[in-house]
């Protein structure tokens, strides 16, 4: 626990080290997650969930995600909760080019006016596929290069009587892929914590590759895009109140919402198609979440980027 401890804090300063850009007013909430919206407005609060930012310094990406950080400002959240994916991509290494990435990254994430709480994707894995000029034997292999930047791969938070957990989703098979997993380490490490955590408390996790979405019944073709061991990740949960999933990786917009009891949310992309146009259908974006005593309402914001792009004439609606 200290060493997340430590890391959270780490956290906190990149995203706190930022400059100020203008505020505008709130967007009214346009869909409502749950029945009974709390009148409790001393617990109530919002903060943003942005997913798939796929950084890298072509295609105009950094003029994108600082439309969507400005945006964030200007909405004035409590916090914001990364997806994963952050940078695009690093599987391949070299370390030169990958460590330019996270750095572009974690320079344009200090302009966030408020603690940014990461998440790791599949892209922000260093050196695991076959072609990279490093291995295994490097100090940042896989998780190393992201945890030297941002620290523990997953932890947990607390924020006006709610409770948030970002878990790592990710691993390496046999033959250098990557895959939807939760590692042994990790699920002993959260059954454990669930123990100090209160029944009732609300719980939010975010995982890069989601524990739920319809993917798969969509595009079944195209396999399946959940976690492969997420069932286990619920089983634990079964005694809490886990109210609600945070997912990227697919870059889709999808609200679920499973035995009046578990939420989720699969909150679009940043980045798109590669930074050249929508993704499924779905426009690039993020989801602000308002949170009333034990309940949430969201939406999902668009930054501007759509317009900016059609402008400079890439892509279409
Ligand atoms: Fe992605």
């Amino acid at each position: 626990m200290a060493a997340n401890e430590k890391s959270l804090s780490r956290r906190r300063f990149l995203a706190k080290s930022g400059l100020a850009t203008a505020a505008a007013p709130l967007l009214p909430l346009s869909m409502v997650a749950n029945d009974s919206l709390s009148s409790k407005e001393d617990t109530s609060f919002e903060f943003v969930f942005m997913t798939d930012i796929h950084i890298k310094p072509e295609m105009n990406a950094p003029l994108g995600f600082q439309m969507a950080i400005d945006k964030t400002n200007a909405l004035k959240p409590d916090f914001v909760i990364t997806g994963g994916d952050l940078v695009y991509d690093v599987m391949r290494g070299n370390f030169e080019k990958s460590d330019g990435l996270f750095k572009l990254y974690a320079d344009m994430a200090k302009g966030f006016q408020m603690p940014v709480y990461n998440c790791i994707g599949n892209h922000d894995l260093f050196a695991i596929y076959e072609e990279s000029p490093e291995d295994a034997s490097h100090p940042d292999y896989k998780y190393g290069m992201w945890q030297r930047y941002f620290g523990d791969t997953y932890y947990a938070f607390d924020h006006k009587g709610w409770h948030f957990i970002t878990l790592n989703s990710l691993d390496v098979t046999d033959n250098k892929r990557y895959k939807g997993s939760f590692h042994a380490e990790q699920l002993s490490w959260l059954q454990k914590h669930l123990q100090t955590i209160d029944t009732e408390k609300p719980i939010v996790v975010t995982t890069h590759i989601p524990m739920l979405c319809t993917f798969s019944q969509l595009n079944g073709k195209e396999g399946t895009r959940t976690v492969s061991n997420a069932y286990e990740v619920f089983d634990i949960f079964k005694d809490h109140n886990l109210k609600l999933v945070l997912q990227g990786h697919i870059h889709w917009k999808e609200y679920g919402f499973v035995n009046d009891r578990v939420h989720f949310l699969t909150g679009g992309s940043i980045a798109g198609n590669g930074w050249k146009g929508r993704r499924h259908h779905t426009k690039e974006g993020f989801m602000k979440i308002k949170v009333s005593g034990n309940d949430f309402s969201w939406e999902y914001i668009d930054h501007g980027w759509e317009a900016q792009r059609l402008k400079m004439g890439i892509g279409k609606e």
